[in-house]
């Protein structure tokens, strides 16, 4: 009899082996290859909805010393909280490419993410890429810049989306340099944007567009350039609350 039961519990456990909510975690995945390096391809600076997936895959390249793509190598993507990775780790293709998509935090702000993988070493690289999340205004200022910024601001020129950057005499900065536009104040900036460049003694190369652009789509656009700054806009009020 219990050689009877004995044998009944083996095989239940055969058999829920097989089940998948009793089902081995995935095992973890094993590198057979390491690069030297490690470079984006596509999906960086992507804008967002908050805790919303991004519309492109982050896709990150691993490669050798002589910049070909190395497959096999482990990559383990990372962020601050509330982000997350589908898949957080893989290993790269036959191109040395990894790919993964990327969900934002709950709210809007810049996102700096990273791909880390180890050379034949055994010393990490790390690559930092920055992704964002646009509430509502911030989303608007993206398109106004689209429409009316880009084709002067913006120093990647595509099919889609031309740019006479290369092209001016005066070059303006792309709206991400930080550097730049944190010295401008938001009464600088509507002030630039209204009257053009020779308001702020800068070049007329810069339209005035205060006929243009409605009061709201001047805050917008600013809105815009403060959540892409890098790096990172601080408020004058944001400064004094943490003090
Ligand atoms: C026809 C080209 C052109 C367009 C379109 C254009 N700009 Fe500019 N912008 C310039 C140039 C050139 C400068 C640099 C002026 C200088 O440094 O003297 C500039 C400078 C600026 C500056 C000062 C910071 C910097 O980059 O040096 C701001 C702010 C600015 N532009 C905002 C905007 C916004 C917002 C729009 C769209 C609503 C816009 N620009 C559209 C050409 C343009």
């Amino acid at each position: 009899m219990t050689r009877y039961l004995l044998i009944l519990e083996m095989l239940a456990l055969t058999i829920c082996t097989g089940c998948s909510h009793h089902a081995p975690p995935a095992p973890a995945l094993q590198a057979t290859a390491s690069g030297s390096a490690l470079a984006v391809s596509s999906g960086d600076k992507q804008l967002g909805t908050p805790g919303a997936p991004l519309p492109q895959p982050l896709v990150v390249d691993v490669n050798d010393d002589q910049g070909n793509g190395v497959q096999g190598a482990l990559v383990k993507f990372s962020g601050p909280d509330g982000v997350r990775f589908d898949p957080a780790e893989a290993l790269s293709d036959s191109n040395g490419e990894v790919s993964t998509n990327v969900t934002v935090g709950d709210s809007s702000g810049r996102y700096p993410v990273e791909a880390i993988t180890t050379d034949k070493k055994g010393k990490a690289l790390h690559l930092e890429v920055n992704e964002m999340a646009a509430g509502y205004q911030e989303m608007l200022g993206y398109q106004v810049q689209r429409k009316y910024c880009s084709r002067c601001h913006d120093p990647n020129s595509t099919p889609e989306q031309v740019s006479n950057y290369d092209n001016l005499a005066v070059a303006p900065h792309s709206f991400d340099q930080g550097n730049t536009f944190n010295k401008l104040d938001d009464a600088d900036l509507t002030s630039i944007i209204s009257h053009g460049g020779p308001a702020m003694n800068l070049s007329a190369l810069m339209p005035a567009y205060g006929s243009t652009l409605s009061k709201a789509d001047i805050r917008a656009v600013i809105a815009y350039i403060r959540l892409v700054s890098n790096p990172p806009f601080e408020a004058p009020g944001m400064v004094y609350a943490m003090r």
